[in-house]
């Protein structure tokens, strides 16, 4: 049996998958070992919607920018930030706290990384989907999601046709601080900028020539899902 920490340090995204079925007890244990994960005050404020329905899934391709694997893998799970229960539960829950926002999002996403593992641990592979955001009014409609359940990504999950390379991280020594916050290390920066490049000339798919700091240039000025505010407030989401 792999390391646990083996088992982590070698994740990549998967987007390519063979054929091969996931099988009802395999989805199960994922699905149990995702529920494991810590869940702020005991909430458990998610569901997972799986979307076993071909033409939808091909909805959720397209809407998520054409992405394709999320036809071609075994299974495609919609994770979702979920209070319903909890009105069902206490009709007069104060959910307009953006506090409950910001806990559904952790809880969910804690959730999904016990699944992405669980998965990655039985040689299965899997890729995040933030793509469905890309018209959340669309995304809750096809999934006649309530009010109050909110679909954050979606996760495909299946068998890998074949394994890309690992995609180097920051620097630890960047991310961690001690005692209170440190500026950026530029030097440390700049290595990581040409191991990036490296990563990104040398590897076997989808080849190009940037560093990370380009790439954090090139994406960070466009507009990002202007959209979100507005629908989150007309849901009753992020009021006070
Ligand atoms: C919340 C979330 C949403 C993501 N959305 C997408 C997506 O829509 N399409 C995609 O191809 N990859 C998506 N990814 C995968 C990231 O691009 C990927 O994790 C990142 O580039 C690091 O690569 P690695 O996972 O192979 O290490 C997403 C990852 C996360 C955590």
């Amino acid at each position: 049996m792999k390391s646990i920490t083996n088992l982590i340090c070698n994740h990549r995204s998967i987007r390519n998958f063979t054929n091969q079925a996931v099988s009802n007890e395999q989805c199960k244990q994922i699905i149990e070992a995702a529920q494991s994960a810590s869940t702020s005050s005991f909430l458990q404020c998610y569901s997972i919607i799986r979307i076993s329905d071909k033409l939808l899934r091909s909805e959720f391709a397209i809407l998520s920018g054409d992405q394709k694997w999320i036809l071609e893998s075994a299974e495609f799970w919609v994770f979702c930030a979920d209070f319903n229960r909890h009105i069902e539960v206490c009709s007069n829950a104060k959910l307009g706290y953006i506090e409950y926002l910001i806990i559904g999002c952790i809880d969910t996403a804690m959730m999904a990384q016990n699944a992405m593992i669980t998965a990655e641990s039985m040689d299965l592979g899997g890729v995040f989907i933030g793509g469905i955001r890309n018209d959340i009014e669309k995304a809750v409609k096809l999934l006649y999601l309530p009010k109050f359940v909110l679909p954050l990504f979606g996760l495909c999950l299946g068998y890998p046709q074949y394994i890309p390379e690992i995609k180097p991280r920051i620097p630890w020594e960047v991310i961690v601080h001690e005692n209170k916050y440190h500026p950026l290390n530029q030097k440390i920066l700049e290595r990581y900028n040409l191991d990036i490049k490296k990563y990104y000339q040398n590897r076997s798919n989808n080849k190009r020539n940037d560093t990370w700091s380009q790439l954090i240039k090139q994406l960070m000025i466009k507009e990002m899902r202007p959209y979100m505010l507005n629908y989150l407030h007309k849901q009753g989401w992020g009021i006070y």
